[in-house]
């Protein structure tokens, strides 16, 4: 089969397509033929080896991670498509069931097959209402969203601050927010104003104009920063101060969330519900994975880009 291998830490050209062996189901697995791989901020920053990060935090990564290129040679954590073969044992899932599943350290799924066991966690049922490409664009930044939009404990009403809300994170939070009862204000640069306030954003602020911070207001119950630490302007260095008294701040970097099942499940029928709507920016066919990795890389996608894999 065809797969994406990363040859070593580097640009996106050590990303190079190759034919690997094919996976066989042992009897606890399901082999799926992956139709759609997301290709998300963290496959980049693998495959980057952070050259900005200091010594040590890059020696701990790459202790991790594999010394001179990842261990797990074929990148990719999300994927969507089908199941084309299980195992004796498996009574979870059929063969032609479409699933989706998130990997994580497993990765595996710019290719196209994987082999998993059918107990993997993050292994469920695809939304039926959805292609593979859009199937594709929902677990990663669903999960993010959805685990700190939790533990934000959003009532009904409250005014909530998304900022970063054209990320794949974003892009999630936005519409969780809103789903959650939050009334939401999205932040992001001029180009993606109209695509937050199509999520269902109650207001947009342009964040890199100097009166940003003025415009985005105060008295927020919750300010959600989707970015991240690395990604900086006027306004997110004004975010502490857009709280009301006892608000809450969270950031997409403040730690590693806890995924389960059910939220895999909960996104699904959130999707199926029309409440969570897929946001693709681009798609790439899986021979295009640097070019897929260079364009994530620039920080400026409009929530997801998906690599397209034929059987
Ligand atoms: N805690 C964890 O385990 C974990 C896991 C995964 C990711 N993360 C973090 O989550 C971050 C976001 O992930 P993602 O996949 O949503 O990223 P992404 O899709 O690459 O985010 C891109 C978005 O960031 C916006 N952006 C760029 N510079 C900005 C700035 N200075 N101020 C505000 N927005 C800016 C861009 O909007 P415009 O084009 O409108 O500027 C773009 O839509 C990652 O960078 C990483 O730090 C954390």
């Amino acid at each position: 089969m065809k797969a994406a291998v990363c040859t070593g830490y580097g640009p996106p050209e050590v990303l190079q397509v190759r034919e690997v062996g094919e996976p066989a189901a042992g009897r606890n697995d399901v082999v799926i033929g992956i139709r759609a791989a997301t290709v998300t901020a963290s496959d980049v920053l693998i495959r980057s080896g952070i050259p900005s990060a200091r010594l040590v935090m890059r020696a701990m990564m790459r202790l991790f991670m594999g010394f001179t290129r990842p261990r797990r040679a074929i990148p990719g954590a999300v994927l969507a498509g089908e199941v084309e073969s299980v195992g004796r044992n498996v009574t979870r899932f059929r063969v032609g069931d479409r699933v989706w599943a998130f990997t994580l350290m497993r990765c595996g799924c710019y290719a196209q097959r994987i082999c998993l066991p059918a107990t993997t966690k993050l292994l469920a049922p695809a939304p039926s209402n959805l292609t593979h490409d859009e199937a594709a664009a929902i677990p990663y930044g669903g999960l993010l969203a959805l685990y700190f939009l939790r533990a934000a404990q959003i009532r009904r009403g409250e005014r909530v601050l998304v900022y970063g809300a054209s990320g794949a994170i974003g892009t999630a939070a936005v519409q969780i927010a809103k789903h959650f009862g939050g009334t939401v204000t999205a932040v992001c640069s001029a180009a993606n104003l109209e695509l937050v306030r199509s999520l269902g954003a109650d207001a947009a602020v342009d964040y890199t104009t100097a009166d940003a911070p003025a415009r985005a207001g105060a008295g927020y119950d919750v300010v959600f920063d989707a970015v991240g630490r690395r990604k900086t302007s006027p306004l997110k260095a004004a975010l502490p101060n857009a709280l009301a008294p006892g608000g809450r701040l969270f950031s997409v970097d403040d730690r590693l969330p806890r995924v389960r099942r059910a939220d895999l499940e909960y996104l699904g029928e959130l999707a199926e519900a029309g409440a969570l709507r897929p946001v693709v920016d681009r798609r790439y066919p899986l021979e295009q994975v640097a070019e897929a990795h260079r364009y994530v890389e620039g920080g400026h996608k409009k929530g997801n880009v998906v690599l397209t894999i034929g059987g």
